[in-house]
Formats: structure tokens, C-alpha cells, sequence
């Protein structure tokens, strides 16, 4: 090219949740078996099933024309006093119906909250991170994240001192990222620790955003578990949510952005305006999602639903977290939200162990990649797919220089569960 095209953070962008499909898929094809797919955060693609009054609901609205429209580019205004009532029932921040904006997907929002910030203003995020959030912020910086530290050792619990360290030594960190409850961890942090994050933010004059797709996916009611619409204070705020996770319809492509205390601040005003304004350029987001979220959340039978599915995922956390236990050499939290559940390999393991393979041509293929040079867990989720065709994601992939790696807790059929998990502790073994 006579000018060079390649955006200066695009060697950022990595999301090895996906890109592990494409070896999974060439060791299928080798071995002739199919894949157990413990990578992606499908709900749906794990076998639930989607009750009959949601199917009824959505069914209704593709009767009605106006389904097939454009909505108004922030959303639709009646979804948006509908959010904005629940979440002040719920002990929130008071919403406008500009304090609510609609993308195709929380992934969409990611892009836009990290893509409009100014190039040199950064937003120190956790790690590990799920790769959307850091993938984002560094891409648009062109520099690796800035991240604070989860502590496997204390329960995936945020160190708070490092990163009241890193903002108040580097004046570029504009914004704290918090994800609660956390991909991909499964931590959920308690009230304090949220609101020593958000003192932080006050302190230093950030911003916040938090990414809150999992929101009512806590296991535990008993959980210090706080949104932080009710404990924001006066402090300026994004919150991300969205439907993908929890009714579950990953592919409605639905979320939408709570921005709180936006008039506090001149700066942070404008920088919302801009996302409103880019949204205005794609025209709007998809309408039917929208159109019957208000009679889904809103349905008698949604609470008992959401009950019954924390209660699922409750059982399948205790059920992994038993059985990772009895492995060596590693550290293992059981997770109190979300559906993932994390592995750290102690610093002792390394990228030199081997498992057996039996099929020569799969083995000749993994052999391959190994011959390159690579962290403990690219190692082992490798030898993994092909010693026993399951694949989970490296845990290094997701920011952190811990190795390990993340797999999840959907499998709807129990016994192929605890099937999958033993076999997965096995390799463990085999492998530390
Ligand atoms: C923490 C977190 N945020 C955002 C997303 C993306 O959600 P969506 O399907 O709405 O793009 C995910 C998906 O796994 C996630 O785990």
C-alpha cells in the first residue's frame, strides 16, 4: 500500500474464545469425532431450552409489522422507561430515557465506549479480562492494556492497592473497568469492594464502567451482591447489560448502556454524546429484542425462571469446583456467578509436559503446534483437544500472565457434565 492501512492497535485484537475454534475443528476432522465445546458462553448452542412463554411472546411480535421496522436510534422509548422503572424499583440511580442507549449487542457497546475515548485517555481494567473489554481499550490506545490484578489466591478478589497505585501514578487512566459478576472467573465482588473502586474513581476524578451482563446471575441471593446503579453516588458511569446471557438469546444481538450521573461532569457529557451520535450513524439496533423485553422481564413466570436457572448453575459450579479440588498443582475458586469457571496452573507447570495422544494424525498436528514456543496453558488446551477432543480457552488469553485455563458451566445434560469435568481433571493430572 502507498500509505500503511493498519490501524496502530490492531495487533490488540485477539479473542482466542473464537479463534481456538478454528484447531478444534481442523482435530475434529483428523480424529473423525466431534468436539465437546466448553469455549464459547452459548447457553443455547449447551442444550437450554428456551421456556415456551418466551417462544409465545416473540412469536406474537413477529406478527406485528412494526417489528420489521427501524426503532429510534437510542431504542425504543417504551423499552427504555420500562429499564428505567425496574432498576429504580430496585433501589437505582434515577433514569431519563437518554440515560439508557441501545447496540447490537454488548459487544457493539464495548467497541463504542473504548473507540470514541480520546486515544491517549486509558481505562485500567481487571486481569484477567474478558478480551472484548481489554481487546477494545488497547486497540484503540494502541498499547497493551493497563489492568489491575484479580487474585486467584484470594478468591479472584481485585487488589485494590495495585490499582489505587497505577492510577494515581499514571495520568492517562481516565476510567475503571469493573466486571461483576466477572468473566472469567465467576467472581462477584462484594459491596465494599465496589464501593472502594467507585471511592477511587471520586478520588481521582475517573470514570466507571462496569460491565453488568451478568447481573441477575448470582448464585447466591445471600451474596453481598450490589448493582452499581444503588451505590454510584454522584461518581459519572456506564453500565452494560443486555440479554444474551440471561433469557438466554445470544443471537438476538441485544444490549443496551445506563449511563449515570451524566450532567456531573462537562467532559463526560460530551464524551456520551459522541456515542449517541455514532450510534446515529448506524440508525438504530434491533428492534424485536427490544420490542419484547418489557413483556419477558415483566412476566409472572420470569422470576421463578431465573430462580430455577441460578439454582442450575449453582449445582454445576459446587459439582466443578469438587472435582478441580482434588487436582494438584493448581487453584481453584468456586464461582458465585456468571457460568465460567477459571483453572490456574501453579508456576511450576510448564509448556514441556506432555498427554498422551492416541491418533497419529492428530498427534502429528498437535506435535506441530507445539513445536512453536508457548506458554503452559496454549500447551495443554492443545494436547487437550487432542488427547480427548475437548476444547476450553487458555486462560493467558484472557490478559494475564497466570496460565490455566477457562472452560463453562452450561452443560444442561448432568451426567455428560460431570463426565467432561472428571475427564478434564484427568488430563490435569496427566499433565502437572
Ligand atoms: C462480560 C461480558 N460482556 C459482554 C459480553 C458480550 O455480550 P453480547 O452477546 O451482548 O455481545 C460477554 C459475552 O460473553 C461477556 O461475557
Amino acid at each position: 500500500m502507498r500509505t500503511d492501512i493498519v490501524h496502530i492497535g490492531a495487533g490488540e485484537l485477539n479473542y482466542e474464545i473464537r479463534q481456538i475454534a478454528t484447531i478444534a475443528h481442523r482435530i475434529s476432522k483428523l480424529s473423525k469425532k466431534p468436539i465437546i465445546w466448553e469455549n464459547i458462553g452459548d447457553p443455547v448452542q449447551k442444550g437450554e431450552k428456551i421456556p415456551k412463554w418466551i417462544k409465545e411472546i416473540v412469536s406474537q411480535s413477529v406478527q406485528e409489522d412494526i417489528s420489521y421496522a427501524y426503532s429510534p436510534t437510542h431504542g425504543l422509548l417504551e423499552t427504555k422507561r420500562f429499564l428505567a422503572n425496574r432498576s429504580k424499583e430496585r433501589g437505582g440511580i434515577t433514569l431519563q430515557e437518554d440515560d439508557i442507549i441501545f447496540f447490537n449487542g454488548l459487544g457493539d457497546a464495548v467497541n463504542k465506549v473504548y473507540y470514541l475515548l480520546k486515544r491517549e485517555a486509558r481505562i485500567i481494567g481487571p486481569s484477567p479480562a474478558y478480551p472484548t473489554h481489554s481487546s477494545a481499550e488497547a486497540g484503540h490506545a494502541g498499547y497493551p492494556p493497563i489492568t489491575y490484578r484479580l487474585l486467584p489466591e484470594k478468591n479472584w478478589m481485585p487488589d485494590l492497592d495495585e490499582l489505587r497505585n497505577k492510577v494515581r501514578y499514571n495520568e492517562s487512566i481516565a476510567g475503571i473497568l469493573i466486571i461483576n459478576p466477572d468473566n472469567p472467573t465467576g467472581a462477584v465482588f462484594p459491596k465494599e469492594i465496589v464501593q472502594e473502586m467507585i471511592g477511587i474513581a471520586k478520588e481521582y476524578d475517573l470514570f466507571i464502567v462496569a460491565d453488568e451482563i451478568y447481573t441477575n446471575m448470582v448464585f447466591d441471593r445471600k451474596k453481598d451482591y450490589t448493582p452499581l446503579s444503588t451505590i454510584i453516588g454522584d461518581v459519572p458511569a456506564v453500565s452494560l447489560k443486555g440479554i444474551s446471557k440471561e433469557i438466554p438469546w445470544p443471537g438476538a444481538r441485544c444490549g443496551w448502556m445506563e449511563v449515570y450521573n451524566r450532567k456531573v461532569d462537562s467532559n463526560f457529557n460530551k464524551y456520551i454524546s459522541s456515542i449517541m451520535n455514532a450510534k446515529m450513524l448506524e440508525v438504530c439496533s434491533t428492534t424485536l429484542p427490544q420490542k419484547v423485553i418489557p413483556s419477558i422481564l415483566s412476566h409472572p413466570e420470569y422470576s421463578s425462571w431465573q430462580a430455577r436457572r441460578n439454582e442450575f448453575f449453582q449445582k454445576r459450579s459446587s459439582q466443578a469446583h469438587e472435582i478441580f479440588s482434588q487436582c494438584d498443582n493448581v487453584i481453584v475458586n468456586r464461582p458465585d456467578g456468571a457460568f465460567y469457571i477459571s483453572v490456574v496452573f501453579q508456576e511450576n507447570v510448564s509448556a514441556g509436559l506432555r498427554l498422551n495422544i492416541h491418533n497419529d494424525s492428530v498427534k502429528e498436528y498437535v506435535n506441530g503446534l507445539l513445536a512453536c514456543e508457548m506458554k503452559a496453558d496454549f500447551s495443554f488446551v492443545y494436547q487437550l483437544l487432542g488427547a480427548k477432543n475437548i476444547c476450553v480457552v487458555p486462560l493467558s488469553s484472557f490478559v494475564t500472565n497466570l496460565t490455566g485455563f477457562r472452560s463453562t458451566l452450561l452443560e444442561q445434560d448432568e451426567e455428560k457434565f460431570l463426565l467432561i469435568y472428571r475427564s478434564l481433571a484427568q488430563s490435569i493430572q496427566d499433565f502437572v
